[in-house]
């Protein structure tokens, strides 16, 4: 019989163990509580390496907004980086300044009044931005009824149904009413018309989406804007419009320059945008800028200065990684427009070529083609809607290592299941290719087992 050999803990000497032979990984670790020993580094890292392999494959993943891939000298700028604090501004002064850089290069792309006045800040993502814009029209229009007597307790904020779930959060946490203006068939954002009626004395402001994270179809900014000029021309309110720009301010100014959403309307009080979307950085940087100092009410500039210097802050974290601002800084050096504009321009091929390709198979409706952002969402054709759903396509893709999601649009248009893709980067007419070739496949395979079930249902029917 074979003699089982037991090793004694001196064969266990860490410096020279292999480390699939490291006896931490023939047992089970501690996953809820803190481990009483500690690990050789390379154990702990091949543990945690293993185990996050079952996650999603991020090439494969077309439903994140959010940058998959990085070129390697950018990673290793930001692997050199991960210890610099953002906020310690007095002590990484050259971080701090390159943050400038970026702000300033953004409000120029968005056609900020010449003269330099436009100010802002990074932040984690949109989802700060947004809530940071949010904050400054609550205040502005506070002081403003303040000042002038009138009751302060009713703010309101209109934007679409189809804006992104951050709003929700703006309104919940920071107690204003969201006028969500509900979608229709074949209107998958916001109407300027709908949009002006809804506002009233306490709108704090309104919001534009470019573009929508629903469909990737731009909201007409331009049109909203002449819209609330007509409402001031008509009932005196001044509304301000601030442009949800996650995924849009880096795409528009690129490839659609002529398309006016930004700081050339003057109704535009700010901007926000993700660079960890298409300003290609990995999670989490984000943008805000205002086209005024005026724009921003000084109340919520907070001066810090136990760091050493007076330095002024608008976020509501204090610590962050300042290496998103620095890798941001390297796209803008790395790529300059040109690049920035070829790389968009590709993702916007890739997906009007997919969008194309996926309605010539004669089972979906396009509701966007890729067109505006390089993004597309369909659904079912009525005829095809009885045999199977999306949600099952989408699973069976999933069991192919692509992630595209199913989901049902907002208010008005909940019984509407979409499945939705998006074109980043990394995301090659080959790959696009591949894509299709399983979307083939698996409707095949769901057709073959709709028709199983409808003749198991026949038969029995008939026994
Ligand atoms: C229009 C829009 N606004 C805000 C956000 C939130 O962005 P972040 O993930 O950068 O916080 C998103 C994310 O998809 C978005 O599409």
């Amino acid at each position: 019989m074979h003699k089982q050999i037991i090793p004694n803990d001196s064969e266990y000497d860490d410096s020279v163990t292999p480390t699939y032979a490291s006896r931490f990984l023939n047992q089970p670790i501690d996953k809820y509580d803190i481990p009483i020993d500690s690990l050789s580094p390379d154990v702990a890292y091949q543990l945690i390496k293993d185990e996050i392999q079952l996650d999603g494959n991020a090439h494969m993943n077309l439903a994140t907004f959010v940058t998959t891939w990085m070129e390697p000298q950018a990673v290793k700028l930001m692997s050199e980086t991960f210890e610099k604090n953002l906020i310690d501004k007095d002590e990484y002064p050259q971080t701090a300044e390159i943050e400038k850089r970026c702000v300033n290069i953004l409000a120029k792309l968005w056609n900020a009044p010449s003269g330099g006045s436009a100010i802002g800040t990074s932040t984690v993502g949109s989802s700060e931005a947004c809530m940071l814009a949010g904050l400054a029209f609550k205040w502005r229009w506070r002081l403003k009824r303040q000042s002038e007597g009138k009751a302060v307790d009713k703010p309101n904020l209109v934007l679409g149904a189809n804006a992104q779930i951050c709003w929700d959060k703006f309104c919940r946490y920071w107690d204003v009413e969201p006028r969500y203006i509900p979608l229709e068939e074949g209107r998958y954002h916001l109407d300027p018309l709908l949009a002006a009626q809804a506002c009233d004395d306490n709108t704090i402001g309104l919001v534009g989406i470019l573009g929508s994270t629903l469909d990737g179809s731009y909201e007409p900014i331009k049109e909203i804007s002449q819209a609330l000029d007509q409402l001031q021309v008509d009932k005196s309110l001044d509304i301000p419009i601030h442009v949800d720009a996650a995924s849009g301010g880096f795409v528009a100014p690129f490839i659609q320059p002529e398309l006016l959403w930004d700081f050339r309307l003057i109704r535009v009080k700010s901007i926000n945008t993700s660079g960890h979307k298409y300003g290609m950085v990995y999670p989490g940087v984000g943008w805000i800028v205002w086209r005024h100092p005026d724009d921003l009410p000084k109340e919520l500039i907070f001066n810090v200065n136990y760091l050493g210097g007076n330095m002024p802050t608008f976020a509501l974290n204090f610590s962050r990684p300042g290496n998103g601002v620095i890798a941001q800084y390297y796209n803008f050096l790395r790529l300059g427009s040109r690049g920035y504009r070829r790389i968009i321009n590709h993702c916007h091929d890739t997906a009007v070529y997919l969008s194309n390709k996926i309605e010539s198979l004669g089972y979906f409706e396009l509701l966007s083609r890729g067109e505006e952002l390089p993004v597309f969402a369909f659904r079912l054709s009525k005829d095809r809607q009885n045999s199977f759903s999306l949600y099952d396509l989408g699973e069976k893709l999933r069991s192919e290592g692509w992630q595209v999601p199913v989901y049902t649009m907002a208010n008005n248009l909940q019984n509407t299941v979409v499945m939705r893709i998006v074109i980043k980067e990394n995301f090659s007419r080959d790959m696009a290719d591949l894509l299709i070739e399983s979307i083939k496949r698996q409707l095949n395979s769901l057709q073959i087992s709709s028709k199983n079930s409808r003749q198991d249902h026949h038969q029995s029917f008939h026994h």
